[in-house]
């Protein structure tokens, strides 16, 4: 099995539940404290070894290109009032040795779809996907300890969590089979369930260490829940033909596409931030004792 050195990240969605915010600009560049998700997950990439970034965009997307390009103005600008500090803040973004490769979902037809869509660039690979609105603080960068598990084990990997039960119709959940500490070997995956008919409560998050044969299936799956191509239903498909393992990563996941998550990252990454961390706990418990 080859080596991963790229990672998906499909960010064509609208961002719905963050309207208005995101009419006009992307969900990915929301800032928890001061950085975009989206550099978050990259980071996350580029801390897995993985050397290539490829972002499934779409309309009102370009800010994401922007953020990954060199900013000549801003940085001469920097640079003519002695700014150092910030000047290598906004030079280092992203290393020299990682490249960005996009594409165009011009439709959003699902997040299956838009994995689809790198299938030019991943013939043959196995390859990450992350999805920059979960947000996963972990002492091991998530993506990292998935691809340790691939390495190991030459198969896809899932990224899953237990979820409250009257959550599953919000992910896909897994049937699975505890097979070593954190690993258990899928033995079947629905999409969204209403929790009456969910087989389980362990619920993949957007984290995903894929082989290439997914595309086939990608290729063939019908649209599914909200008639939207899914990923999950070709990774279903894939079961009948190679093992498929759910890791349950460590670290603490906040969903970011969703306000009340959103905020809640930034409250804890608010508080543990080198320049406003101590004044902004100062701030909440002040808060919390009014
Ligand atoms: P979501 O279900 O979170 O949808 O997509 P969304 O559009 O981003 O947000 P809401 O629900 O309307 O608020 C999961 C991931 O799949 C990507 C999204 O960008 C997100 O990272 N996606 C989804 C695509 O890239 N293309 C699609 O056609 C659908």
């Amino acid at each position: 099995m080859r080596r991963i050195t790229k990672a998906v990240f499909p960010v064509a969605g609208f961002g719905s539940r963050f309207l208005p915010a995101t009419k006009a600009s992307p969900k990915e560049m929301m800032p928890i404290v001061d950085k975009p998700l989206i550099q978050y997950a990259v980071e996350e990439a580029v801390a897995a070894g993985l050397t290539d970034m490829v972002f499934i965009t779409g309309r009102q997307k370009r800010a994401i290109e922007d953020h990954f390009d060199k900013a000549y103005e801003i940085e001469s600008e920097l640079a003519g009032r002695g700014k150092t500090e910030l000047l290598k803040l906004v030079q280092d973004i992203i290393p020299r040795h990682v490249n960005c490769i996009y594409i165009r979902q011009s439709e959003q037809l699902g997040l299956g779809h838009a994995v689809l869509c790198a299938r030019p660039v991943l013939e043959g690979e196995p390859f990450a996907v992350i999805l920059a609105d979960d947000l996963v603080d972990a002492p091991t960068p998530v993506m990292r300890q998935m691809v340790d598990v691939f390495e190991k084990e030459h198969a896809s990997v899932l990224g899953v969590q237990e979820v409250p039960r009257d959550q599953t119709a919000s992910y896909g959940i897994v049937i699975a089979e505890s097979f070593r500490a954190r690993l258990e070997k899928v033995k079947g995956i629905v999409e969204k369930p209403k929790p009456a008919d969910a087989p389980s409560n362990l619920a993949v998050i957007g984290r995903y260490v894929l082989t290439p044969a997914i595309f086939d299936h990608l290729a063939r799956v019908r649209p599914g829940a909200g008639g939207e191509i899914q990923l999950t239903d070709a990774i279903g498909a894939l079961l009948a033909e190679e093992r498929v393992l759910a890791y349950r990563f460590e670290g603490v996941r906040y969903d970011c596409g969703s306000k009340l998550g959103y905020l809640q990252a930034t409250v804890a990454l608010g508080v543990r931030h080198p320049e406003v961390g101590k004044a902004f706990s100062a701030y909440l418990k002040e808060f919390g004792e009014h």
